[in-house]
């Protein structure tokens, strides 16, 4: 048959198969809206069509720009015209993508539309504080709304997927990718992985303001040894079960379209070929019916794993383990059709995961009109625009976190003359953070320009740079160089410093100092910086310290030194303006960290929710307990932390009873009243202690939390309700268990609450 002829019955064929689209039928009513269609596509596709769409390539316009010879004639070409690559990342815009889709359409036999596929983790063009600093909001409802502005964005773009949320929990801040995610803490963690789904998919994947989202690294890839990125990860069932896969769990519930692999190996098994955690659990435990795309190159990294020999016997592993797209590892386009053949692997493999594949792109409407989202018009109104700029301010405001606040130096009241120092102070392009897809370089408000918009005008700024951080590349591919010599700017920051009311310092990290590939093995302030604050500190030791970071950073001198101190993270596009307006008091903040800090790097890994042992600590100068000699157990600031310009007082927990059955819940209440003039958010947070569990438990674990507004002078009642699934565990072996006995209650301020209620389980 000839090609031309081939491509008319094809087209024929998937016609009759789409026209049934918007026909009722039997499978709508049981789950499955797409089944019956999916299996009509599926049972016209020859194998090396199946195969074409698991894989996928990283493609940019080097095909689609005119007359672009050298692309067009490149095997990835070729294969893109005749039905071998089913999705694609990283091609970008409306016009570009309409123009690949078309070629691809076209072209190909059967006319399946592409997928187009890109990381947006924090935003498309409009960036949104990195993920790890609007965890610190817990604000849930913010979160989905960002989330749907990125999609928005996105689809207006020509996009389908985004390879976000990163829902790995972590607990190593020197793993640069922490930037990524929402810290230590499983509930939390599963709560905001929610939101962000909900908010990128919405109840409708067709809609031309969703894109379909994608559960990453699935699993344990947060807990890299030594926080060394891409490493082994060792831990063992009850960490994988309580810690890790709650926040997968929860998105599968939520129903990801996707899940991403990861490139580490669990138990002695890569993520990528692992059965364990791609069949048992995700496939049979959660009946999870998305597709399951590999991390890049994550299949051909199987060899380097050392359990494949070649290519080929990956390609046999991770499909037969269940990854379903092969993400520019070119192992499933070279080796699966001769692993069928010569019977290697069963047909139905293959078969599952197309079916998958075809399924989303039911989903997302591409079957009805593979062109749908690619739309200059829309892209123009929709990318960017002012009032996703706004919800960037609005939630960098609540993700800010003051540290620390001695003889109230904020809010800045009656200062005049204030030095504003630090390498960070007038840069634009820090606060977009890594990860940060479309962004506009150095297009973010930078903190000298909020200070400037927000100040009443007879606030004078002074300005001296004191320290160059990075003196080398500054992008997404290539390793920083940071300046360790040069101090020549030290000075004229001295002299200014030292005739100033008030020193503002903006310290941290450059946007690429955190991210994939960006583990440190010392989190202090990179460069020059802290030698520079100790200077400034002898000539002038009134200093606000504005950290932007992406991870949480050791700040022991800091904190003993500097009388305040405002975490204020890579906030996204008008980072400058949230900064501003909470130094001068229009922000109260009201974030709460999300990942404790380190005292010292040798506490890591340090995390609230980490197990009792034999020998807890009881008081200090003791020897024979869980401790380093040389620094105190805890961390310098912890999970659940942020003050506020409010004073907020916690009276007793009330509990509506002390006892309940499995079928009860019993109502936690606790007042709360804020003693202060001025109004002001507070996170109250509840935690379970487990007295009595078969299995070494976690001293205390985040079960609920309510972000509530008291206004100044005033109290409100927060009331919790206490369930069964707050006092269940998995134990090591995977099942989930409820077991009788006592429990205690705390509700506070922060992880480090003393104050409990105690309960009894019957
Ligand atoms: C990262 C993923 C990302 C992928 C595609 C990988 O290096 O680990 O998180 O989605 O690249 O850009």
């Amino acid at each position: 048959m000839t090609r031309l002829l081939k491509k008319i019955i094809g087209v024929i064929c998937l016609s009759l198969i789409v026209l049934s689209c918007n026909q009722p039928n039997r499978v709508e009513e049981t789950g499955n809206r797409y089944e019956a269609r999916v299996d009509s596509v599926l049972s016209i596709m020859t194998l090396e069509e199946k195969i074409g769409q698991l894989n996928q390539y990283s493609l940019g316009s080097e095909f689609t720009g005119p007359g672009n010879k050298k692309g067009q004639d490149s095997i990835r070409y070729q294969q893109l015209i005749s039905g071998q690559v089913g999705s694609v990342l990283n091609l970008l815009g409306a016009e570009n993508t309409l123009k690949m889709q078309k070629l691809v359409v076209e072209n190909t036999r059967l006319g399946i539309p592409l997928l187009f596929a890109y990381d947006v983790i924090h935003g498309y063009q409009t960036m949104f504080p990195v993920p790890l600093a609007e965890s610190a909001s817990w604000n849930l409802e913010l979160m989905e709304k960002t989330a749907q502005a990125a999609a928005a964005e996105s689809a207006a773009s020509g996009l389908h997927w985004t390879f976000a949320p990163m829902i790995d929990v972590t607990v190593d801040a020197r793993w640069g990718r922490v930037m990524e995610g929402a810290g230590e803490d499983p509930y939390l963690q599963s709560e905001i992985a929610t939101a962000r789904i909900n908010g990128f998919q919405g109840n409708d994947l067709s809609h031309n303001k969703t894109i379909a989202a994608t559960a990453k690294h699935f699993a344990g890839y947060g807990y890299a040894e030594s926080g060394k990125d891409y490493n082994s990860v060792n831990i063992n069932n009850y960490i994988l079960h309580n810690h890790i896969l709650p926040p997968f769990k929860a998105a599968s519930e939520a129903n990801a379209a996707s899940f991403m692999n990861a490139f580490n190996d669990i138990n002695a098994v890569p993520a990528t070929a692992n059965q364990y955690l791609l069949q048992d659990i995700l496939r049979k435990k959660w009946n999870y019916d998305g597709v399951v795309v590999s991390d890049w190159n994550s299949i051909g990294e199987l060899v380097n794993h050392g359990v494949s020999p070649d290519l080929k016997n990956a390609a046999k592993k991770a499909i037969s383990a269940g990854s379903e797209i092969d993400m520019e590892g070119t192992a499933y386009i070279r080796n699966l059709a001769s692993l069928v053949e010569e019977g290697e692997i069963d047909i139905a493999a293959i078969d599952k995961a197309v079916k998958h594949v075809l399924q989303l792109k039911f989903e997302l409407g591409l079957f009805d009109d593979p062109f749908k989202y690619s739309n200059s018009e829309r892209e123009n109104e929709i990318v960017g625009n002012e009032m996703h700029h706004d919800l960037a301010e609005e939630i960098a405001k609540e993700s800010i976190v003051l540290l620390k606040n001695e003889r109230s130096l904020l809010p800045i009241k009656s200062a005049k003359n204030i030095a504003v120092i630090g390498p960070l102070a007038k840069d634009k392009d820090t606060p977009l953070g890594n990860w940060r897809a479309q962004a506009v370089a150095n297009s973010a408000v930078s903190l000298y320009e909020g200070l400037e918009q927000t100040f009443p005008e007879d606030v004078n700024f002074e300005y001296a740079e004191g320290v160059e951080l990075s003196i080398g590349p500054n992008n997404f591919f290539q390793e920083q160089v940071i300046n360790e010599r040069d101090k020549s700017g030290f000075e004229e920051a001295k002299a200014l410093a030292k005739k100033s009311d008030l020193v503002i310092m903006a310290l941290g990290e450059t946007a690429y100092m955190s991210g994939e590939g960006r583990s440190r093995a010392d989190i202090g302030l990179p460069g020059l910086q802290k030698e520079l604050l100790k200077e400034i500190h002898a000539v002038n030791p009134n200093i606000i310290l504005v950290l932007m970071n992406g991870r949480p950073l050791e700040l022991s001198w800091e904190d003993e030194n500097i009388p305040a101190i405002l975490e204020a993270w890579h906030l996204g596009q008008r980072a400058g303006i949230a900064i501003a307006e909470t130094l001068v008091g229009q922000n109260n903040p009201s974030g709460k960290l999300t990942m404790s800090f380190p005292r010292q790097v040798g506490q890591i890994p340090i995390y609230y929710n980490h197990k009792t042992t034999g020998r807890p600590s009881t008081a200090p100068g003791q020897v024979f307990y869980t401790h380093h000699t040389d620094v105190d157990n805890s961390p310098l600031y912890p999970f659940g932390f942020g003050l506020s310009y409010s004073k907020f007082d916690y009276r007793q927990i009330e509990l509506s009873q002390n006892s309940m059955t499995e079928d009860e819940e019993i109502m936690a209440t606790v007042t709360i009243q804020n003693t202060s003039e001025v109004d002001g958010q507070e996170i109250v947070q509840l935690y379970i202690q487990d007295l009595e569990a078969e299995e070494t438990p976690m001293i205390k674990s985040l079960k609920a939390f309510q972000k509530v507004e008291v206004k100044a002078g005033q109290t409100v009642q927060v009331e919790f309700s206490i369930k069964k699934q707050m006092l269940s565990y998995y134990k090591s072996n995977g099942d989930l268990t409820l077991e009788k006995g006592d429990f205690r209650v705390f509700i506070g301020t922060n992880s480090t609450v003393e104050q409990y209620k105690k309960f009894e389980l019957k």
